[in-house]
């Protein structure tokens, strides 16, 4: 049986879904998105990927075609329907049709709205599973990281890079310093302190990173939020990258140079348990109302 998608309030089978040749996703990657995880049938961090998907929506001048309240009961129909156990939710919103290709935004646009999920192991991974490479380029990306676009082509080519290079991800850098991951955020721990990016305009806020950070300050483990070079990174004694669908993923090596002794290290281990704990949370949470 083929997955059901959502388009703009009808539920179709995948094969079957279709948005328009105008549509400006398509046309200008006029848009925005979120990836949410899913574990046992249930969103992770759901609330602050809607608060983000809310301030992408905001910053592109793009209101969103229906309530919250509406959106997370699709989200819900659309794990239920796909028999979604574990993977990810894909949504994006786009600014729906344009008349001649204008660049201009419609004089009344009608968004579009897009969701599917994924089925892939994100939380029960093998240890084989969790040992990242990584590969650095430049970020040749436009300068509002911030904001969730669908306008994903630096991405995809850095990532195809990287993938053909026998990395799992890349790391964008500019003037030296790491900005983040093709769809992770980057971290490297040095004398037993977390080292990662502040949050403005040149990343994105990510979701698992936010969590992540209050697990440290409950922990009160060492963060030092700032850049770092990828000199640095290559001498970190851990590394390891955030993000919905990889939640938190040791580093092993950085363009070949292997990261601490080779293995996942022991303070990303315990990161990530912690986070995996976090999550699991959301099912208690479920299964207690
Ligand atoms: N990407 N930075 C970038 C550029 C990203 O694309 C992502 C997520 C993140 C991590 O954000 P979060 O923790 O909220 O997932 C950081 C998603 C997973 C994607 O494009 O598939």
């Amino acid at each position: 049986m083929s997955d059901i998608a959502y388009v703009n309030g009808k539920f179709l089978d995948i094969n079957d879904a279709k948005v328009s040749v105008k549509d400006r996703g398509l046309l200008f990657g006029d848009g925005v998105y979120e990836v949410a995880g899913v574990i046992e049938g249930v969103l992770i961090d759901n609330l602050a990927h809607l608060k983000r998907l809310e301030r992408s929506l905001h910053s592109i001048e793009l209101e969103l075609p229906l309530t919250i309240n509406k959106l997370i009961e699709v989200q819900k129909e659309i794990i239920m329907l796909n028999s979604l156990k574990e993977g990810t939710l894909y949504l994006h919103v786009t600014r729906g049709e344009s008349q001649n290709r204008e660049f201009e935004f419609p004089e009344a646009p009608r968004a579009s709205i897009v969701m599917f999920v994924q089925h892939k192991k994100i939380f029960h991974l093998t240890q084989d599973k969790l040992r990242a490479k990584v590969m650095t380029l430049p970020d040749l990306r436009w300068k509002r990281r911030d904001i969730k676009s669908i306008a994903l082509l630096a991405q995809v080519l850095a990532k195809q890079t990287a993938h053909q290079n026998g990395c799992d991800e890349v790391w964008m850098y500019e003037d030296n310093f790491v900005t983040e991951g093709g769809s992770s955020n980057a971290f490297i721990i040095k004398d037993n302190k977390l080292i990662s990016r502040k949050n403005n305009e040149t990343i994105l806020s990510g979701i698992t990173r936010q969590a992540v950070l209050k697990l440290v300050q409950q922990e009160s483990l060492l963060f030092d939020e700032r850049p770092f070079t990828i000199e640095e990174a290559y001498h970190s004694s851990e590394a390891f990258y955030t993000s919905a669908s990889v939640f938190v993923m040791p580093v092993i090596s950085i363009d070949g140079k292997i990261i601490g002794d080779g293995n996942p290290g022991p303070l990303t281990l315990k990161l990530r348990n912690l986070y995996e704990n976090f999550a699991k949370s959301f099912i208690n949470q479920k299964n207690n109302n």
